[in-house]
């Protein structure tokens, strides 16, 4: 049932692909530029839409933060994320005009349907963004969208979080589209990357034997620091989060502009750096990070669309696809986080004192 491979964790991040074609299926026109989701939610509503809400809990969370990011370039909406156990609806915002998005694989965690209530409750439109076909969260809700990327076992969500900004991206164009903020034109070529993920990602895996002989090299190293801007920030929260899930390493992510704030006192020859070099991700500016970490003798490991990074320790291609590099380029810190785990024999699917849905709060 692992279809070969020795934990399913490793055989849902070579779904990848196949996952995606089945969330974009049928619902991209490249030709007029444009996305057909099936949703019933009112143009005037879209039209006067003041604010769109993410709510989500940990790898759901992190898609929310690609997504907000995604909504401001796309649709020129004002877009924010909470953790759901956090998520309050702050006085001065009107109801009538927030759109709350609870992000979740499973559709039964406590602390995003718990929000997702108090949205409703406070009189916001509600939509749920999951991969479980009546979940929960779907009887919770206004509308209802599938990341349709088939069953995921592990503990650990990875394609899960691909199809999730996927979908969130076609949920962006949608939104930009009916409000009138976003011309057929760069909906198409936006339609044209999110077709060019699967492949780049295709593309990436095939390169599982350098992640695997990168992450047999520094595993055993005193903790591992995930840096990226704009897009790519999330991808390095996202990152940390899943090599300490399962390796049971210290790993952490960083906006990379914040090393110099404070966790640059934590860089040593012994902590690698793993940044994101992307379009969509500032690499200028955090290509003057990773001179800063150098400069303490931090091996750097970097996940690169750039023709020039020749200095650094590693360097892990990531194929062309716009917006969507950074979401390519987290493939890489799977792999390298399962090398990591798997090197110490970790019990991957099932991390000791994680379950894969969290019904209580
Ligand atoms: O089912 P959900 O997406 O609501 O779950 C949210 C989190 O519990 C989940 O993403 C968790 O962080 C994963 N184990 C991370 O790999």
């Amino acid at each position: 049932e692992k279809g070969g491979y020795e934990h399913y964790m490793l055989k849902e991040i070579h779904e990848q692909p196949q996952a995606l074609r089945q969330t974009i299926s049928g619902r991209l026109d490249t030709d007029i530029g444009d996305v057909d989701l099936n949703l019933n939610i009112p143009e005037e509503y879209l039209q006067s839409l003041e604010e769109v809400q993410f709510v989500a809990c940990g790898t759901s969370y992190y898609a929310g933060e690609y997504a907000a990011r995604l909504f401001e370039k796309i649709a020129d909406v004002r877009a924010t994320v909470s953790l759901a156990s956090e998520y309050m609806f702050d006085g001065g915002r009107d109801p009538s005009r927030t759109l709350t998005i609870a992000v979740t694989q499973s559709g039964e965690t406590a602390d995003t349907l718990s929000a997702i209530r108090t949205a409703a409750e406070a009189g916001a439109r509600t939509l749920a963004v999951t991969n479980t076909l009546g979940s929960t969260v779907t009887r919770e809700v206004d509308d209802s969208m599938y990341i349709r990327a088939g069953p995921e076992i592990g503990v650990a969500a990875t394609k899960t979080f691909a199809s999730q900004v996927i979908t969130l991206a076609m949920l962006s164009v949608y939104t930009g589209k009916r409000c009138g903020s976003l011309s057929g034109g760069r909906a198409s070529t936006l339609l044209e990357n999110m077709r060019a993920v699967p492949g780049a990602i295709q593309q990436v895996l095939d390169r599982e034997q350098q992640v695997k002989a990168v992450a047999e090299e520094y595993a055993d190293s005193d903790a591992f620091f995930f840096i990226g801007r704009d897009l790519g920030y999330p991808v390095a929260l996202e990152g940390a989060l899943k090599l300490k899930e399962i390796s049971y390493d210290h790993a952490e992510g960083f906006a990379s502009g914040e090393l110099k704030h404070g966790p640059l006192a934590l860089v040593t020859e012994t902590t690698p750096v793993l940044a994101v070099l992307t379009e969509g991700s500032r690499s200028e500016k955090t290509l003057n990070n990773v001179k800063e970490v150098q400069a303490r003798g931090a091996p750097v490991i970097v996940a690169s669309s750039m023709e020039n990074e020749k200095f650094v320790d590693e360097l892990f291609k990531v194929p062309s696809a716009g917006l969507f590099e950074p979401l390519v380029a987290n493939v890489y810190w799977q792999l390298f986080a399962y090398h990591v785990a798997d090197s110490k024999g970790r019990p991957i699917d099932k991390p000791r004192n994680l379950a894969k849905s969290v019904t209580v709060e």
